[in-house]
């Protein structure tokens, strides 16, 4: 099927010099950074007519400055201390209404799956932005080879909870494990991926590896990562920023320049580096995807069920 796209632009030919460069030398310089941990090794992923030709965020920007609370509130904790985790053997856990429920080596589903490189915009409910590159494979294949039984009306994901590894677990800042969840056609659809990769190589510890959900039209907190756990549900799941705050944030959260958050406006973002013109850029709709996923939520009030 995905044959029949044109083959859209790979992060080498979109990516600024300057980035480029700059990669280079951050991926010389990673041993000393330990930047992405020990495994630097290239992942041959194919171009897709899916992603965006928009200008590349550079390697260093995607990987300092991140939100991943189990290593602390700090944009720089992640980058700080997530090289820590233990990445490898990973486990995934589906189960629910499957018809194939198992414990899966995450070798094995990346045996199966064919990896493509994604290159989406993303869009943090803080208000700031990034392009990234990510390296992954469609949701909707993994659940297509686990066979989403009939009455499944809703995905859930866990985050692996390991405290000794995952400072942040010790503290009460989060009811853990971080949970996630996305209504079936929300999962199925063509651009919600499980990323492994970024920049063509495996993703950093501080990004969700060895494996995390990307959802590109939705807030980044849907964007769960180091996923153990995949359960197929008939109602809606607990998820961890809508429990701690339901009136700030929404089940669903898809990005939305028109409903504010109570506490500051979404009408635009900041893109981090600085983007094109250094400052702030107005926010789309569904983060620019709009044409692609508008008719999930045909009937659905966006400003009440958000
Ligand atoms: N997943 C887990 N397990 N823990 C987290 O704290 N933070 C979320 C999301 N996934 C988070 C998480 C938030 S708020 C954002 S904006 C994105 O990860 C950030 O992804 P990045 O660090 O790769 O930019």
């Amino acid at each position: 099927m995905r044959n029949q796209f044109r083959a859209g632009p790979t992060w080498a030919e979109v990516t600024p010099k300057a980035h480029f460069l700059n990669r280079r030398a951050l991926i010389s310089g990673a041993a000393a950074m330990s930047l992405a941990g020990p495994a630097l090794a290239k992942i041959s992923a194919r171009p897709s007519a899916l992603s965006t030709d928009a200008a590349l965020n550079s390697l260093e920007d995607i990987t300092s400055y991140n939100n991943y609370y189990e290593f602390g509130t700090g944009k720089e904790d992640p980058a700080a201390y997530a090289g820590a985790l233990t990445t490898s053997p990973w486990t995934v856990k589906i189960d629910g209404m499957v018809e194939k429920p198992g414990d899966y080596a995450l070798e094995d589903i990346l045996g199966k799956v064919s990896l493509e490189e994604r290159i989406y915009r993303f869009r943090c409910v803080e208000a700031w932005s990034m392009v990234v590159p990510w390296i992954g494979f469609q949701l909707s294949d993994l659940l297509a080879r686990v066979g989403v039984q009939p009455g499944a009306k809703y995905v859930a994901f866990e985050t692996l909870m390991r405290p000794e590894e995952m400072p942040g677990q010790q503290s009460g800042i989060l009811e853990w494990p971080y949970r996630e969840g996305l209504r079936l056609d929300e999962a199925m659809h063509p651009l919600t991926i499980l990323a492994t990769g970024l920049y063509g190589e495996a993703l950093p510890n501080q990004n969700g590896a060895p494996i995390r959900l990307v959802v590109p039209w939705k807030y980044g907190f849907k964007s769960i990562k180091a996923i153990v756990r995949i359960s197929l549900v008939d109602k809606q799941p607990p998820t961890t920023w809508n429990m701690i705050n339901a009136p700030e944030y929404g089940f669903y959260s898809n990005v939305n320049p028109n409903v504010d958050h109570p506490r500051w406006s979404q009408a635009s973002e900041r893109p981090l580096g600085g983007g094109l013109f250094g400052g702030r850029q107005p926010t789309m709709m569904f983060n620019g995807y709009e044409d692609q996923v508008a008719s999930l939520y045909a009937g659905q009030d966006l400003t009440v069920d958000f």
